[in-house]
């Protein structure tokens, strides 16, 4: 199967670990940019206005895939909406996709209720590794240490050697 790794990141998590994940398994890469400055407000405003912000167009790209993974943050229990305009491309044209997202505490249990109404099919496979997760197990970090995190190198390495680890077991890449 051909694969496409098509992710967007705010802050530069989830980027690096599509950059990451594309460079292991040897996957082409689309990176989500979007035409308007984005702010924590727009966040807000495109999940309760359940609004498709405008992304560069990457639509001609997709046609020689076949096997796609998302990779964004999660916002408000929701998949990143500049991910949105990509989905009405490939709304029930596409049989293989799963979707990754590094995010900072989880309760993110309907994003495979959303991904399904978006693409018009199951993701083969969610997978949502967490920051919380990072911290000592009996510490409680706030909101601002969760979503102020930024992933180094060596945490990052070894999440996306568990990412590969997680789609090969359900056969997602193929190999
Ligand atoms: C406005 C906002 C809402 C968020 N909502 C959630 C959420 O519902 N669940 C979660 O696990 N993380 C949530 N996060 C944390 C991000 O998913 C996390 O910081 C992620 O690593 C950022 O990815 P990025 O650096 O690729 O943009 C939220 C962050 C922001 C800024």
């Amino acid at each position: 199967m051909n694969t496409l790794i098509v992710s967007y990141s705010y802050t530069g998590n989830n980027e690096t670990i599509a950059k990451g994940l594309a460079h292991r398994i040897g996957a082409d890469h689309i990176a989500i940019a979007e035409q308007s400055k984005r702010s924590l407000f727009t966040i807000v405003l495109d999940i309760v206005f359940n609004r498709t912000p405008k992304i560069n167009d990457i639509s001609q790209s997709l046609n020689k895939y076949d096997n796609f993974l998302f990779i964004a943050p999660v916002w408000l229990g929701k998949v990143a909406t500049p991910l949105r305009n990509c989905f009405k491309t490939l709304k029930n044209k596409i049989d293989n996709y799963s979707f990754v997202s590094f995010s900072a505490s989880g309760n993110n249990s309907k994003l495979g209720e959303e991904l399904f109404d978006l693409i018009g099919k199951e993701p083969k496979v969610v997978l949502n590794p967490l920051i919380i997760d990072l911290f000592p197990a009996n510490s409680k970090p706030s909101h601002k240490d969760l979503n102020s995190y930024r992933l180094g190198d060596n945490i990052a390495n070894k999440i996306i050697e568990n990412v590969e680890m997680e789609l090969k077991k359900v056969n997602f890449l193929n190999v």
